[in-house]
């Protein structure tokens, strides 16, 4: 496996155009996504170019505390997870509840690539080169019915082939939840690659949720079941630590988290001494999602 990346990342160093080209359709793919040329353009005023990560940062410093809480536990032995054959259980308030084998997910979506920042609660970021579809495309597959107003996700949790659910970090398994509203957002998506290969595993291979303007922890992994509902869903940070972490968590440099400061953050690949970046409220989607929360209270519902 890790021969494989290898190999895959030093065949990308020597075809910069290609790497070029793709970054453009990236930024390209993300703002027609959205139906907004200005899309990206926003945070990029900024003098801000999203360079992405490389691929060996991507997938070596993770969080995936159902193999491990080290950052380098999940590149170490989420390789264990088995994720063929996979299926996602989509039920609750949907017209056509059903289990649905991955496969015949991927041959009805529409896969794009979008580059997005990613900023994790503990104050770091990245920017990745997703695949994926949008969500609402997947909701609208099994038919949203008119009372739902959020939507739940659930982690697989395979104690046999996951080593860190042995110990109670959290109330396994990992669940998440968002409002029906950001769900279908065009820029909530489910990730099913990276750099244009599969998702490894230690990313949430085979398809996670990648909501760019929340903290990242909002982003589950290896989803085995989405459901419909009317009511709040629980979510695991929040379960564990509801002081700590809310039902929103939207990135926002203005609300601390109580024991560190929101207001900048580190950027994993800058090197040792890079200095620190100011950290943009909605994570730098403010112009595409800061509506959504007209009229709310940002420090009671952070
Ligand atoms: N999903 C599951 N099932 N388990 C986890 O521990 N960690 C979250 C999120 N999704 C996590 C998860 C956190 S805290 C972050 S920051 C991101 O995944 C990390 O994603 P990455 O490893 O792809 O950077």
């Amino acid at each position: 496996m890790a021969n494989r990346w290898k190999n895959d990342l030093s065949e990308m160093a020597v075809t910069p155009e290609h790497i070029y080209m793709n970054r453009r359709q990236w930024i390209a793919g993300a703002a027609a996504g959205l139906g907004l040329a200005g899309m990206g353009g926003a945070a990029r005023a900024e003098g801000d170019a999203l360079e992405p990560n490389d691929w060996d940062d991507i997938t070596s410093y993770n969080n995936y505390y159902e193999f491990g809480t080290g950052k380098d536990d999940p590149a170490r032995y989420a390789d264990r997870l088995t994720t063929q054959p996979w299926t996602v259980t989509i039920d609750g308030m949907v017209d056509r509840p059903a289990d649905f084998a991955f496969e015949d997910i991927m041959a009805k979506m529409t896969i794009e690539e979008r580059l997005y920042r990613f900023r994790c609660v503990e104050a770091w970021s990245m920017v990745v080169p997703w695949n994926g579809f949008e969500l609402a495309d997947l909701l609208n597959m099994a038919g949203v019915q008119s009372g739902a107003k959020y939507v739940a996700f659930e982690t697989a949790l395979r104690p046999d082939e996951m080593p860190g659910v042995q110990f109670p970090v959290l109330d396994w398994p990992y669940v998440e939840g968002l409002r029906l509203d950001e769900a279908m957002h065009p820029l909530t998506i489910m990730a099913t690659g990276i750099y244009g290969r599969d998702i490894p595993n230690q990313n949430g291979a085979p398809l996670r949720l990648v909501v760019p303007w929340k903290y990242g922890f909002k982003s589950i992994k290896s989803i085995v079941r989405i459901t419909l509902t009317d009511e709040e869903p629980p979510t695991s940070w929040n379960k564990a630590n509801p002081r700590e972490y809310g039902f929103y968590s939207n990135v926002n440099p203005t609300v601390d988290h109580p024991r560190w400061s929101q207001a900048t953050e580190r950027q994993i690949g800058g090197g040792l001494f890079a200095p620190r970046i100011p950290t943009q409220m909605f994570n730098g989607y403010e112009a595409e999602v800061a509506s959504l929360y007209d009229g709310m209270d940002l420090t009671k519902n952070f």
